[in-house]
């Protein structure tokens, strides 16, 4: 199985044990972040979040696979982000938090080679944003 097959096939299985699991990431991400909570006062619908979690699951998608524009959409959200005062390591984290979810969710499940088709990608992630805040 390839590595994008392997995020879509246990993306699937996270959806069927855990539902949409954008929930769950938030609700890591403003724990372990509480000062990252304010910045979402204006999203009083969720909707800022939704495609926020969904544009990082395509990004992920595309880097595990194509890699069609994963980098330019990486850069250039790093930018936005990054004007709007979220550093680097808080950028990264936001696609670590998704990664945890997904294996908290699928427990025993997880197994080394979803493992390693995760970190694979996230490395990814990790390389485009340290040469784009290298380079800004
Ligand atoms: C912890 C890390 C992150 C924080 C704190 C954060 C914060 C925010 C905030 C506050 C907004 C709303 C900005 C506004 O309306 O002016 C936003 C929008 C957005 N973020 Fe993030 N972000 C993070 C990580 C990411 C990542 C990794 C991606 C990857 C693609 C991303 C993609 C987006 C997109 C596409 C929007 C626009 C959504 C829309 O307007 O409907 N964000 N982000």
């Amino acid at each position: 199985m390839t590595t994008q097959q392997l995020l879509a096939q246990s993306l699937e299985q996270v959806v069927e044990r855990v539902g949409d699991p954008a929930p769950l990431v938030y609700q890591r991400l403003f724990e372990r972040s509480p000062e990252l909570l304010p910045m979402f006062v204006g999203d009083t619908r969720g909707s800022v979040r939704a495609e926020m979690f969904l544009r990082a699951i395509d990004t992920l998608t595309d880097l595990a696979g194509e890699r069609h524009y994963a980098a330019g959409m990486i850069a250039s959200e790093w930018s936005n982000h990054s004007m709007n005062g979220v550093s680097t390591r808080q950028f990264d984290s936001f696609f670590e938090i998704i990664v945890e979810v997904c294996q908290q969710a699928l427990g025993a499940d997880w197994t080394p080679e979803i493992d390693a088709a995760w970190r694979s990608t996230l490395d990814r992630v990790i390389g485009v944003t340290a040469r784009v805040s290298a380079a800004a």
